[in-house]
């Protein structure tokens, strides 16, 4: 409900039965549903208040990924909400729009808890981006593309065994909780706000045709100009907003194709396979019927985002190897970093590992990749983001800036997106003090 500029939501987290495949009876986890959560729409601005109700049997957090609010609110491990509990979040949002989203961050069981279907979009408008000519009519021309992958055993359950150094990675595709899923379009042009909310699987997402696509958005909001594409990679964690033009009656599919290269990851028998060459189709989409109007023109810029003034920056410095972060594994009763100015830092992350992929993300920030270094690997990294993907070998510098809620008490995280590796520990803490 919305009281001038004060929104109030309440999300229940619940058990239910779904159908993922077509005509069979899976049991799934979703907040005030039996899969996945509603889309939340706030504006910059608003003043949040969320009440969390968990009706599970077991333990659950909610953490608003992308959001720049007080740690107390952020919703990470620190911040359990107990078999019949709400927790109540306030804040107020400081977000550009953007394309956001909120899922468990239960020490150890992250990965779990969403694959089960705890997750939901978070859709962040702003004055500015309202006067754009883009599609915004949700659910019409502006759609929700939550991306998921999962495995099933014979009788239609999930399967929730971890497999070796790969956790839950799914071998069956599904968008917006369901598998072959179908877009009618009723006009030539469509926004897709894609979110990759995989436990493990990055996607590189194409169309049947090879058709350009245009990029307007990256995980925390408008591009400066829109982009043009075939490929377009997603790591687990990470947002796109995509512009599609479509023909009247056409078909065509949202696929992800194999990344060339395999993103880095040896073709090995040691090395376990990240999916990374598998291809899926993900959305069949027919066009609009004859009458529909021609859509005009993007337009040519979207927004003038400013870059982080990093001159004299703190730099600090990121090793990502097997399970650890600088050598150290997650620690609840740890910080590992203190921040104690309201200035952006220059974050140096390097995936040390040779053969396994990894993907950085930061609570509470937004940042720019200023250099992407170490790897053969091209990967499309303009615009603000909130997590990087990184192919063997790679180092990426990043300019970030934190959302600034002094509070020494309360840490944020960061850590590795793929969720296995962060419940296997692959997390530090810090506060901004
Ligand atoms: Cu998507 Cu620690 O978050
Ligand atoms: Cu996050
Ligand atoms: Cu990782």
């Amino acid at each position: 409900t919305r009281e001038g500029s004060s929104v109030h939501f309440a999300l229940e987290a619940q058990t239910g039965e779904s159908q993922i495949l077509p005509d069979v009876t899976t049991k799934t986890w979703g907040f005030n549903g039996t899969h996945l959560g509603p889309t939340l729409v706030v504006k910059k601005g608003d003043d949040v208040h969320v009440d969390v109700t968990n009706n599970l049997d077991e333990m659950t957090t909610v953490h608003w990924h992308g959001m720049k609010l007080p740690a107390i609110a952020d919703g990470g491990p620190h911040s359990p909400i107990g078999s019949g509990q709400t927790w109540s979040p306030t804040w107020t949002v400081a977000n550009d729009a953007a394309t956001l989203w909120y899922h468990p961050h239960t020490h150890g069981l992250t990965g779990l808890h969403a694959y089960r279907g705890l997750a939901g979009m978070i859709i962040v408008e702003d004055e500015a981006t309202d006067k754009l000519d883009l599609p915004h009519d949700y659910g019409v021309d502006d759609i929700p593309l939550v991306l998921m992958d999962h495995r099933f055993l014979e009788d239609g359950s999930l399967d929730e065994e971890d497999l070796p150094d790969l956790g839950l990675l799914g071998d069956t595709p599904t968008a917006n909780g369901i598998t072959n899923a179908h877009f009618d379009a009723t006009t030539r042009r469509v926004r897709f706000r894609v979110l990759n909310g995989s436990n493990m699987r990055f996607y590189n997402l194409a169309f049947s045709d090879k058709r350009t696509f245009q990029v307007i958005a990256s995980d925390s909001g408008l591009l400066d100009e829109p982009q043009d594409r075939t490929t377009l990679a997603i790591g687990p964690g990470e947002r796109w907003e995509i512009v599609v033009d479509l023909e009247p009656g056409e078909d065509v599919t949202l696929e992800s194709v194999g990344f060339e290269d395999n993103y880095g990851v040896p073709d090995d028998e040691f090395v376990p396979d990240f999916g990374m060459s598998d291809s899926f189709q993900l959305l069949t989409i027919t066009g609009p019927s004859d009458d529909a109007a021609q859509a005009s023109a993007l337009p040519g810029v979207l927004v003038k985002s400013t870059e982080p003034d990093v001159i004299d920056a703190t730099e600090r410095t990121f090793i990502m190897n097997t399970f650890s972060i600088n050598d150290l594994q997650m620690d609840m009763q740890r910080v590992d970093v203190v921040i104690d100015h309201d200035q952006p830092e220059v974050w140096i992350v390097t995936n040390d590992n040779s053969d396994w992929p990894h993907n950085f993300h930061v609570h509470d920030a937004r940042f720019k990749v200023l250099k992407f270094e170490g790897t053969d690997v091209e990967l499309f990294n303009d615009g603000w983001k909130d997590t990087v993907g990184l192919p063997p070998g790679a180092t990426a510098t990043l300019a970030v800036e934190f959302g600034y809620y002094p509070d020494p008490q309360w840490p944020y995280m960061y850590h590795c997106h793929m969720l296995y590796h962060e419940d296997q520990g692959m997390m530090g803490q810090f506060v901004i003090v």
